[in-house]
């Protein structure tokens, strides 16, 4: 298959280089394809004639996204948009990577793909408006929303962790929000069974289970062998720009009901994650948590 991905070296964008070996991949990098030029995004797709475009570039800083607006829209609506004309113009099917942030987090129960959004943040309504101009423009696509992403290459919550801890900082992680931690190869793997597929539509792709930040920092200095003191706070005492759902647990229902759900729990994808970036400590003893 002859598949486009924008984004490509970004956290995902690398994974999905990985683990789409086998077809015929065109990454293109930020530098390379800026998804804000319309006309020079819509050539760039079609020149390239892929069956499948994986729109994996986004603007993806949360509290960045609160202080300039504009940006946010630029990048995650309008260049989405611009993609979708793009995949329109070839025949291609889209992916389209969004973010569990599309929800407010009052459910107290996992979010199925039917839920209605209602995004508390910047960053999350500039990402649904990137998913409704993918529905209105196109009919062969996958939304596939994700969450807690964390992968080999970029930056994200695991390496911020160690870093501190490494740095011997004290610090304070938030204890009032819970979701699922997802491996960005994990998540790639997943976007390589779909495109396989013709079963279009709305996913939600998470590893298994569910925790609060600070339960996923604790877990990782457990996994990691490393003895960090570290204390629980809240959303409000940290104050960060964006507003953040207080649960934005998924349920993989079209997972489930399409491909089959194979994510496994998110312990054991940390467990893999720490283990490929040479940080899995000594005290797992080789076996999986
Ligand atoms: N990270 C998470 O926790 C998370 C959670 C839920 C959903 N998601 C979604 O998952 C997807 C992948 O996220 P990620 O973690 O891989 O993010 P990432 O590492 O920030 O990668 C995003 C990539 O997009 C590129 N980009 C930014 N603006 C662009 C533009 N105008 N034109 C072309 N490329 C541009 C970035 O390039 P530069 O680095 O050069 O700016 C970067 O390489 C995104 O759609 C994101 O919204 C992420």
């Amino acid at each position: 298959m002859r598949i486009l991905i924008t984004g490509a070296n970004g956290q995902l964008g690398m994974d999905l280089q990985n683990a789409l070996k086998g077809h015929t991949l065109y990454p293109f990098s930020r530098a390379e394809l800026d998804i804000t030029a319309g006309w020079q995004t819509i050539e760039t797709i079609t020149k390239s004639q892929p069956e499948v475009v994986i729109h994996a570039a986004a603007y993806t800083n949360v509290d960045g996204c609160e202080s300039d607006p504009d940006l946010a829209y630029r990048i995650n609506a309008v260049g989405t948009r611009n993609v979708a004309v793009g995949c329109q113009q070839c025949g291609a099917a889209m992916v389209y990577v969004s973010t569990d942030f599309v929800f407010d987090g009052k459910k107290k129960e996992p979010y199925l793909e039917f839920d209605e959004p209602n995004p508390l943040s910047v960053y999350g309504r500039s990402k649904l408006a990137g998913e409704r101009y993918v529905q209105s423009l196109l009919n062969k696509f996958f939304i596939v929303r994700t969450s807690w992403l964390y992968g080999k290459h970029g930056k994200n919550f695991v390496r911020t962790m160690l870093d501190l801890a490494r740095q011997g900082k004290q610090f304070k992680v938030v204890d009032d929000q819970v979701g699922s931690p997802t491996y960005s190869f994990d998540l790639a793997k997943t976007i390589r069974h779909l495109v396989e597929t013709p079963f279009y539509g709305i996913y939600h792709v998470s590893n298994r289970g569910a925790v609060s930040w600070y339960g996923f920092a604790k877990k990782i200095f457990e996994l990691a062998g490393m003895d960090v003191s570290l204390e629980p706070t809240t959303s409000d005492e940290l104050g960060r720009p964006a507003r953040r759902p207080a649960y934005s647990v998924f349920r993989r229902f079209a997972l489930e009901t399409s491909i089959g759900d194979e994510m496994r729990p998110w312990e054991e994808a940390l467990w893999e994650y720490l283990k490929e970036i040479g940080m899995d400590g000594i005290s797992m003893d080789g076996k999986t948590p």
